[in-house]
């Protein structure tokens, strides 16, 4: 976008999942983010927009919404990149019911969670010596590569089968229980790979990767929900599940 443009035209969700888009005109600032526009909005046009953030560095998760058709982080996403023309609409993140404005309600994303055991069962008491995980092993590379996640819920509003079956788990759900199914010190595998492997689970994922495009952290849900397909198969077959 070119920065001589001096105000932003921003078109912002009002209301809940049923609501409209209102125009609201914003100065254009250098490094200005996303985040920044909804802020101006909320400190100088309208007080009674909601809105979620809370770090403003990445770190959170809190502050996805819907920019120009695309799941992002508002806070990293820089105006000059996504503000063709100058105009801007933003919206709350799909797949979520819409609490108000741009906030979701994240409560189905983090039961999902629940529901796929992606929660830490521990193998050991307080009593145990701390087991030592080789860096270079496998299954700590393996949790390594999908621990990063900030609970943003971009790759849940952009996956098609979310949308279309609502008790589907998920690719974040999904990739945090990947993460433990390879961790080591984890003791709650074979109830995990049975949660994982039920109706609304990893097999109904289709692999098209519009997760692992989306995600700001550069994860990869879908290799993640492919190692379930495997190793839940493989429990399957063992009889273990
Ligand atoms: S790869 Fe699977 S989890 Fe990822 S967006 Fe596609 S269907 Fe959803
Ligand atoms: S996997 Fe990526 S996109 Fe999905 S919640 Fe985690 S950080 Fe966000
Ligand atoms: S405000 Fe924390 S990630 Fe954007």
């Amino acid at each position: 976008m070119s920065e001589t443009v001096s105000e932003l035209i921003v078109e912002l969700w009002r209301g809940a999942r049923a609501g409209r888009y209102e125009t609201y005109h914003v100065p254009r600032r250098q490094s200005q983010t996303v985040l920044d526009v909804v802020t101006y909005v909320q400190r100088h046009l309208d007080p009674t927009l909601s809105y979620r953030f809370a770090c403003r560095v990445g770190m959170c998760g809190s502050c996805a919404m819907t920019v120009n058709g695309r799941p992002r982080w508002t806070c990293r996403t820089h105006v000059a990149d996504v503000a063709a023309g100058g105009r801007l609409t933003i919206g709350p993140l799909e797949n979520l019911p819409v609490i108000k404005d741009l906030a979701t309600d994240m409560e189905p994303f983090f039961a999902k969670w629940q529901r796929a055991h992606g929660v830490f069962a521990p193998s050991k008491t307080r009593a145990d010596a701390i087991e030592q995980i080789a860096p270079a092993s496998a299954g700590r590379a393996a949790a390594d590569a999908a621990i990063e996640c900030i609970n943003c819920g971009i790759c849940y509003a952009a996956c098609d089968t979310v949308r279309w079956n609502s008790d589907y788990l998920g690719p974040a759900a999904l990739n945090r229980a990947w993460s433990l199914a390879n961790d080591q010190k984890d003791a709650g595998n074979t109830a995990r790979l049975a949660a994982v492997a039920a109706d609304g689970g990893c097999h109904a994922c289709h692999s098209h990767q519009s997760c692992q495009e989306h995600c700001p952290q550069g994860l990869n849900p879908t290799a993640a929900i492919a190692g379930l397909k495997r190793r839940s198969l493989a429990a399957y077959l063992k009889g273990e599940i």
